[in-house]
């Protein structure tokens, strides 16, 4: 009887071991989200200030952060992650009191069983106009240093080398290696940076994941690989081949970045950089990185679900955005009142389609529409270069990609 308990005991040790060695990774998900652009409430006492600030802006709909927030909770509690990733752009503009309540708010995510792990944007640290909405004024508030940054998100980054650069262990064999390229040690910049001491930082952490069979996503702000033409100095980060180089080198895959507010993933030998959509903006973006048993990576850009906002959201702020693309050019347009509304309806919808991700330069509708025509009577105008560089760059899917990690 005994020997027959410890030859069973035998078998199932041994078809344990077996299922160790076919399923040679753990599986896992991580959530991602970056450009939150968050503004505390208590700073924009003067709602319509505010708003009159945005309506001069890029699109973001910050004075629903609260809202945006509430609906990625529900989001990350449906999604049940093994990790939130934020990637830089915290706040609307580096305000003390913003950074504050959002930490506050990544503390609930952690109490709801999820892990966060951050870091800076352009837009987080040592800016020069963190400002307040209050009673018809701008006022300027109290910024953050990097050391303040490190206090407040202490719960929420790893103390690290080269800014707030550090590997995050998702799993026993997976880290993403958070990279801190954003360049605000006196005063903020739009630009980021990946320098020698990156470099160091990087390849002595990519080599201890190597020797520990860890597989490593890179996560930056700014770009790791060319997106577009248009503005490309001040989105693609500088010693970009460095990084992408070590990248390769390693064996990494694909690098998380924001920055650009754009959704689209830009791919060289081997290499992709999958720039998240600001989930400020419509369609308000988050993504999905699963990682197989087998090694595979899926990466899926989303929207916030209808079913966690306030009714008719997404269709008001989709109308938010597409709004002021048109005011912007409405007043600089040359045409007769009907063909200007033509031709910024167009604008508009081409802007809403490029920055979601969804623009396809093979759908023949862009151009067979009669307001292209109007456009390229206008040649000179700013809007007409911009749609022009977009539609002679390659489009592949930019929602969606697939990759095998290597052992
Ligand atoms: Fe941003």
């Amino acid at each position: 009887m005994k020997r027959h308990i410890r030859s069973g005991i035998m078998a199932l040790w041994l078809a344990i071991c077996c299922m160790v060695t076919v399923s040679a990774f753990s599986e896992s998900k991580l959530m991602v989200v970056s450009d939150l652009h968050y503004l505390d409430p208590s700073l924009f006492p003067d709602r319509d200030l505010f708003v009159r600030a945005l309506q001069g802006g890029d699109g973001k709909i910050t004075q629903y952060g609260k809202e945006l927030l509430s609906a990625l909770y529900q989001e990350i509690l449906a999604e049940q992650p093994d990790a939130l990733i934020v990637t830089g752009d915290l706040t609307f503009n580096g305000e003390k009191k913003s950074h504050t309540a959002l930490a506050e708010w990544f503390g609930t995510v952690e109490a709801a069983g999820v892990p966060v792990w951050v870091i800076p944007g352009n837009h987080d640290i040592n800016t020069p106009s963190p400002l307040s909405f209050t009673s018809g004024n701008y006022q300027l508030t109290e910024p953050v240093t990097p050391e303040a940054f490190a206090e407040i998100y202490a719960d929420f980054l790893m103390p690290g080398e080269a800014g707030f650069s550090y590997a995050a262990g998702i799993s026993s064999d997976l880290w993403v290696v958070m990279t801190d390229v954003s360049w605000y040690q006196d005063q903020a910049q739009t630009f980021g940076a990946f320098t020698d001491g990156h470099a160091e930082w990087l390849e002595e952490t990519l080599k201890r994941a190597l020797c520990q069979d860890i597989r490593v996503v890179t996560a930056t702000h700014h770009s790791l690989l060319p997106h577009t033409r248009f503005a490309q100095e001040s989105f693609l980060m500088f010693g970009h081949e460095k990084m992408a180089a070590l990248a390769r080198r390693y064996g990494v895959k694909l690098n998380l970045s924001g920055h650009l507010h754009i959704q689209h993933i830009a791919q060289e030998d081997g290499l992709s950089d999958a720039a998240l959509g600001a989930f400020c903006i419509w369609p308000h973006r988050f993504a999905l990185v699963t990682l197989g048993d087998d090694g595979t990576l899926t990466y899926d850009a989303a929207a916030l679900h209808d079913r966690f906002l306030p009714e008719g959201f997404q269709e008001m702020s989709r109308e938010w955005f597409a709004g002021i693309a048109r005011n912007k050019l409405t007043v600089s347009l040359p045409g007769t009142g009907e063909e200007n509304a033509l031709m910024a309806d167009y604008a508009a919808r081409f802007n809403l389609a490029y920055f979601s991700g969804t623009y396809r330069k093979e759908d023949a509708a862009w151009k067979a529409d009669p307001a292209y025509a109007l456009w390229k009577k206008n040649q000179d105008s700013s809007f007409w270069q911009y749609m022009e560089l977009v539609m002679n760059e390659e489009t592949g899917d930019n929602l969606h990609l697939e990759c095998v990690l290597p052992h």
